[in-house]
């Protein structure tokens, strides 16, 4: 028996941070960042809940530790509110979730939980993942349950206007990631297949678009609906290890994460495919990359074409995108990161989202994949 589910309700476009209207009075609080708490978005999201009682913790940093959500709680428990909400990226929704997830296991009356988020990336606001670091192992850990979707998620345009082009970039690169691993994922179905090709639709025709206008607000829009739907695709799919290998390096090296993926998203696949050579007959993931190609415009005839086709247009986009192309572009010294290839590979190899790679790997496959960032 299999199941796919989508359990938050969206408010997207213009003017949909009014759905808090339904909180004029309530008692709130609301978990973001130090920069978030000053922009125009917070002040909307505070004057659209006329009479609350609004509590704001905004010690959030990215990729959030134990001690953030720990100092989060306590916050939690002296507010007590009705109403939970994220505003900011991954890291403010990240963090709600886990406070929200302490909440329900401690006892407490559950809060109607709201996500904002404030980049088109992590699709943290439609997913049971939160991605905490513990900072004393160096280790990113995915957490899942059910008790983290959020009820409700806010998709306002607006609110991801003000996010500079690397920001942009780097979380449209997160976004583009998580699509390409639940299309192949072994978990992959036709249900999550359809919202990552739409997302990847999207984003590969807007995510340039917003990297160099990003006043343009239909695009921003549209990368926000992608972002989105890539969530909701690798919710039900799971991803792979492109996420295993990011969430080790990242762990490490402290890089961002979507900038990460875009550096190691080709070399995976090129990993997964396997050998393509005209005489091998192709495995069922390059089958899958190479329909991917296809549905995304590559016309090649051989499954190898479209496989190459794939893995060029992301090459292409990253490089419009200005994003790094090799390890050393991250400022880690290439010593270091040979140093570090071991622990990173037997750390990815833990990784909650490495049973789903459609290939089954060994610590030496990611250890080959790890010395091809170099
Ligand atoms: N839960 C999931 O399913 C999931 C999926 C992917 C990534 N993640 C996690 O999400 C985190 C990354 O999140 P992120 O990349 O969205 O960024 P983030 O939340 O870490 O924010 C990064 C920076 O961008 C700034 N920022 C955010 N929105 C802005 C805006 N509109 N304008 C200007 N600046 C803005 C923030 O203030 C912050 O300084 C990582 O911890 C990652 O592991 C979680
Ligand atoms: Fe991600």
């Amino acid at each position: 028996m299999n199941r796919f589910q989508i359990k938050t309700e969206i408010y997207y476009g213009a003017d949909s941070l009014a759905y808090l209207g339904h909180h004029a009075g309530a008692t709130v609080l609301i978990v973001t960042d130090a920069f978030m708490a000053t922009t125009t978005v917070m002040a909307q999201v505070v004057a659209a809940m006329p009479g609350a009682t609004i509590t704001v913790f905004d010690r959030v940093l990215p990729n959030p530790s134990i001690e953030v959500v720990t100092d989060g709680y306590r916050c939690y428990t002296e507010a007590d509110p009705t109403v939970l909400i994220a505003l900011g990226g991954g890291s403010p929704i990240d963090t709600a979730k886990a406070i929200h997830k302490i909440a329900i296991a401690t006892g407490r009356k559950r809060a109607e939980f709201i996500a904002i988020p404030t980049t088109s990336g992590s699709g943290s606001e439609m997913t049971s993942y939160a991605v905490i670091t513990n900072a004393e192992t160096q280790t990113k850990m995915p957490m899942l349950s059910d008790d983290m979707y959020p009820d409700v998620a806010i998709l306002d345009p607006e609110a991801v206007r003000t996010t500079p082009p690397r920001l942009t970039a780097d979380t449209g690169m997160d976004a583009l990631s998580h699509a390409v691993e639940a299309y192949v994922s072994a978990n992959h179905t036709d249900f999550a297949d359809a919202m990552a090709e739409k997302a990847l639709h999207l984003l590969f025709e807007y995510l340039p678009v917003t990297y160099v206008d990003g006043n343009d607000i239909e695009a921003r829009e549209r990368v926000h609906n992608a972002a989105c739907l890539a969530g909701m695709a690798f919710e039900n799919a799971g991803l792979g290890i492109v996420h295993s290998l990011s969430h080790a390096i990242g762990g490490t090296f402290s890089a961002p994460h979507g900038r990460l993926n875009g550096l190691i998203l080709p070399a995976v696949i090129e990993f997964n495919a396997g050998d393509l050579r005209a005489r091998e007959t192709p495995s069922p993931t390059a089958l899958r990359y190479a329909q991917l190609g296809r549905a995304l415009g590559a016309t090649p005839v051989s499954v190898r074409a479209q496989v190459q086709g794939l893995v060029s247009l992301i090459r292409h986009l990253r490089r419009d995108l200005d994003m790094p192309e090799r390890i050393a572009d991250f400022g880690i010294p290439p010593h270091e990161f040979v140093a570090a290839i071991p622990g990173l590979a037997e750390t990815a190899l833990a990784d909650p989202c490495t049973p789903v790679n459609p290939r089954p790997v060994t610590t030496a496959d990611l250890e080959q994949v790890l010395r091809y960032l170099l």
